[in-house]
């Protein structure tokens, strides 16, 4: 059995890092690995292969920045050519970015089963363009692995053949269990300055928070009132940081009391900083399942999330970008009563061998 992986973007990696060591498990799989080049800066990419123990990519199609519609066909002319040639069993895509999108709509024209891990997570809100590829990507799959009983059901709703749907558990999460004991043993709290339970960690990147100059003023003044509560850490994601630079907003962020900017970190430093946070603010989907899973009150800047059972189970609020109100449940968190939550079903960390045992034996879960 012939399968192609497909990684892109820093959470793609995360995810299929599992997945490609329980593919590597199974006697009679050759399981490659194909990089897209979505992300390509070395914090965003290289250092997880060292950190996950990651298998090397077999090909690399150094795609890229570029708007949705350059990433998108570079991908696919690139991916063709790899699928031409390797004439895969089965094509693997993660998540909701470009390169997902892209590689299931080259598997759905070339008649490859696709599979789909995280299929049916849905924001019911188009504007955002990952709710565009999660909705593709889950239209062209003929395996769809779901993380939670309500992606599930959005997929029942939309007509999907019920055979085709498997509620496995979160491949995120499977990461997050495997590696916790070494990310708390790294105490990276302690290379910055701070204790446990006394800082926030920020991760803010969506289009919708820091493309425009006037939303990202807002982001600034969300930092600001945060930090007038307590300490934080905000390593700055790319996007962000070009925002920053081109508004010239940096300075404003820079001038923030009590705020340590840092590059984007590695998955082990961030895991640790992630425990050991009093609350991590947020607008990442990964975040909102991790701090769950941490147990670790999450406030996600957003109006609406894909993941609302990390609201109705878990530890996450979604607060929308306002300043005012961050500032308020963050003294509400930092005065014992930030939300615990629970556990969702099959969130466990044996989700990708549910996957790889259905693809490769042909069982129920
Ligand atoms: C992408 C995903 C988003 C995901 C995020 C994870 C899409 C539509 N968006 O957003 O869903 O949450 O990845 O982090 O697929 N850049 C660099 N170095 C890099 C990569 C990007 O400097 O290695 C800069 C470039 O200026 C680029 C910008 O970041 O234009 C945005 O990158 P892009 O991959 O288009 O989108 P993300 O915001 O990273
Ligand atoms: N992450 C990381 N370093 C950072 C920020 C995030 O390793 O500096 C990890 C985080 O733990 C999670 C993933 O990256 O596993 C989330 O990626 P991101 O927020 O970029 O994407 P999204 O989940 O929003 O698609």
């Amino acid at each position: 059995m012939n399968v192609l992986n497909v990684v892109g973007t820093r959470p793609n990696l995360i995810k299929i890092s599992p997945l490609a060591r329980a593919f590597h498990r199974k006697s009679g799989v050759v399981s490659k690995l194909v990089h897209t080049g979505q992300h390509y800066d070395a914090t965003l990419s290289d250092i997880f292969f060292a950190e996950l123990e990651l298998p090397s990519v077999d090909y690399h199609l150094d795609v890229g920045s570029g708007t949705h519609a350059e990433q998108t066909a570079d991908t696919m002319i690139g991916f063709e050519k790899i699928v031409e040639g390797e004439a895969p069993d089965l094509v693997v895509v993660v998540g909701d970015v470009n390169s997902t999108l892209a590689c299931a709509l080259v598997a759905g024209q070339r008649g490859v089963p696709l599979a789909h891990v995280e299929a049916g997570l849905r924001s019911f809100d188009r504007s955002m363009p990952e709710e565009i590829n999660r909705m593709v990507a889950d239209a062209l799959a003929r395996y769809l692995f779901a993380p939670s009983a309500d992606a599930c059901d959005n997929l029942k709703r939309e007509g999907v053949d019920e055979g085709g749907i498997y509620f496995v558990g979160n491949v995120m999460i499977d990461t997050v269990l495997a590696w916790r004991d070494a990310a708390r043993a790294r105490r990276s709290m302690e290379r910055f300055g701070f204790r446990q339970k006394e800082y926030v960690l920020y991760t803010l990147h969506r289009p919708e928070n820091v493309d425009q100059v006037d939303r990202l003023d807002q982001v600034i003044e969300l930092v600001e009132r945060v930090s007038a509560e307590i300490p934080g850490i905000f390593p700055v994601h790319p996007r962000t940081r070009l925002r920053l630079k081109t508004s010239r907003l940096d300075a404003a962020l820079r001038r923030v009391p009590r705020l340590i900017l840092t590059e984007p970190l590695g998955y082990l430093d961030f895991l640790s900083l992630m425990m050991d946070a009093v609350c991590v603010i947020t607008d990442s989907g990964g975040i909102q399942e991790e701090t769950t899973v941490l147990g670790v009150p999450c406030l996600t800047v957003r109006k609406n999330t894909e993941r609302p059972i990390t609201v109705t189970e878990g530890t996450n609020t979604v607060i929308g970008l306002d300043p005012p109100r961050a500032a308020e449940e963050v003294r509400e968190i930092v005065s014992g009563h930030g939300k615990r939550g629970r556990i969702p079903e099959l969130w466990d960390g044996r989700a990708a061998e549910r996957v790889v045992e259905v693809l490769v034996e042909g069982s129920r879960v």
